[in-house]
C-alpha cells in the first residue's frame, strides 16, 4: 500500500494500466469489467474513439487559455451544453464541488439583489450529499460526514427527503433556494417521490425560491434523460453537472435558466481551468455522443434490463433501486466483502450509504452480454 498519499481513501490492492471499452487492465494483464465508470465518470467506457480523436486535435492546438480571453472550443461547449440542457447560460468549472459553490452563490445573491438581508438559507435534503468543499459539505445531509470540520457555512437547513410537510415549513422566508438531487447517490441510489418534487416545484415557483437540482452524478444522461429531474416533468431554475460530463476529463458546469443567468457579473466568481479546452474539447464530443435520443433510450433499456436481472437475485439481494443505469442493490450481507471478491473474480461495483448496499453505475456503452457476464459473476459470489 502506497505511504504516499495521505489516507483518505479505503484504496483496493489492485493497480490498473489501462482501459478499453467496458473493460481495465491491472497491471499482470488480468481484465476487470468496469460497473463503476470510475463512479459516474467514464460513462462512454475507456478509450472510447471520439473522446481521443477529440482530446488528441485540441491537444496538438492548445493546452490552456485564461478565461480573459476567447476560446472557440470552450464556447461550443457551453453552446452545445446548454442546448442539450435547455438552459440560458453556463459557468464552467472543473468538479462537483466547485459547480456546487458556484449554485450556492448564485442563489444568494440572486436572493439578496431582489429581496435584501435575511433571505440567505439554502434547503437540501437529509442523505444528500453535495461535496467535500467546507460549503458543500455544509450543504451535505450527512451527519456522518460533518464530525471534525466545524465551524461550517451558516445558512443550510434540512429535511427529509418525501415529507411534503417538512418541505413546507423548511421553505420559509429565509430561504433562497432549494438544492437536491432528483436520485441521491451516495447514500444509496433513492430516486426522489414524485409527489415530492411536484410539491418542491410548487412551492419554489410560488414564492420565488430558485430550485436547484444536483445532478452531478445523476445527470449527463444516466438515468435515461439528459437531467433525472427531467422526469418528473419539472424544470430547474439551476442545475449541476460534472463527473461524466466530458467522459473522463475534469469538468464541472452550474447551468442557469432565464431567472438567475445573469445574477453573477464580472469579478463576482471564476476559476483558472474552468472550461479548459482540452475538457471542452472531450465535453463536446461525449455531448454529442450521449444527447440523443436513441443512445438515451438504450441506457434506459439497459437500465431497465439490468435492474430486472437484479431483482431476480433473491434472497441475497433484499430491495433494488434507481433509474436508468444508476442502479444500487440492497444486501443480506456487508457489501465490501462482496465488492473484494467481485474485484477477485474481475468486476469493479461499488458501494454506496451504510454498508450493505451495492451501487452500479456501468459505462452507457454497456452490452446486454457484459451486463450477463458481470450478473452471473455476482450471482456467484453471492452465493459463495
Ligand atoms: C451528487 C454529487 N454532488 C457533488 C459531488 C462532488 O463532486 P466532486 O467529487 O467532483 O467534487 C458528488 C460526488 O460524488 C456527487 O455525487
Amino acid at each position: 500500500m502506497s505511504d504516499v498519499f495521505m489516507n483518505t481513501y479505503h484504496r483496493l490492492p489492485v493497480t490498473f494500466t489501462s482501459g478499453d471499452g467496458c473493460c481495465l487492465f491491472d497491471v499482470n494483464g488480468k481484465r476487470y469489467l468496469d460497473f463503476s465508470s470510475g463512479i459516474a465518470v467514464n460513462c462512454l467506457g475507456h478509450r472510447h474513439p471520439a473522446l481521443l480523436a477529440a482530446l488528441d486535435a485540441q491537444a496538438n492546438k492548445l493546452f490552456h487559455v485564461s478565461n480573459y480571453y476567447q476560446c472557440d472550443t470552450s464556447e461550443t461547449f457551453a453552446r452545445k451544453l446548454t442546448a442539450a440542457a435547455k438552459m440560458k447560460k453556463v459557468f464552467l468549472c472543473n468538479s462537483g464541488a466547485e459547480a456546487n459553490e458556484c449554485a450556492c452563490k448564485i442563489a444568494r445573491k440572486y436572493s439578496l439583489a431582489k429581496y435584501g438581508e435575511g433571505r440567505h438559507t439554502i434547503v437540501t435534503l437529509k442523505g444528500s450529499f453535495h461535496g467535500r468543499t467546507i460549503t458543500t459539505l455544509s450543504a451535505t445531509g450527512q451527519d456522518r460526514l460533518h464530525k471534525d470540520f466545524g465551524p461550517f457555512t451558516e445558512g443550510f437547513r434540512f429535511v427529509e427527503p418525501g415529507d411534503v410537510n417538512a418541505l413546507k415549513t423548511a421553505l420559509d422566508a429565509s430561504t433562497c433556494a432549494l438544492f437536491i438531487e432528483a436520485i441521491q447517490g451516495e447514500s444509496g441510489v433513492f430516486p426522489q417521490s414524485a409527489e415530492f418534487i411536484a410539491a418542491a416545484a410548487e412551492i419554489c415557483a410560488k414564492n420565488d425560491i430558485l430550485l436547484m437540482f444536483d445532478e452531478i452524478q445523476c445527470g449527463m444522461g444516466r438515468s435515461g434523460t439528459f437531467f433525472a429531474f427531467e422526469q418528473y416533468g419539472v424544470k430547474a431554475d439551476v442545475a449541476t453537472l460534472a463527473k461524466g460530463l466530458a467522459g473522463g476529463l475534469p469538468v464541472g458546469a452550474t447551468l442557469a435558466g432565464e431567472t438567475a443567468c445573469d445574477v453573477l457579473g464580472a469579478g463576482d466568481h471564476g476559476s483558472t481551468f474552468g472550461g479548459n479546452p482540452l475538457a471542452a474539447a472531450c465535453g463536446i464530443a461525449a455531448l454529442d455522443v450521449v444527447n440523443d435520443a436513441a443512445f438515451l433510450k438504450g441506457i434506459a433499456e439497459k437500465g431497465a434490463y439490468f435492474k430486472k436481472k437484479l431483482e431476480a437475485m433473491k434472497p441475497e439481494i433484499t430491495d433494488v433501486r434507481g433509474m436508468g443505469l444508476m442502479l444500487a442493490a440492497d444486501l443480506n450481507m456487508d457489501a465490501r466483502t462482496v465488492l473484494e471478491k467481485l474485484l477477485d473474480r474481475g468486476v469493479l461495483a461499488l458501494s454506496a450509504g451504510e454498508g450493505r448496499t451495492l451501487r452500479f453505475l456501468p459505462p452507457y456503452i454497456i452490452s446486454k452480454e457484459q451486463i450477463d457476464e458481470g450478473l452471473a459473476i455476482l450471482g456467484g459470489v453471492l452465493k459463495s
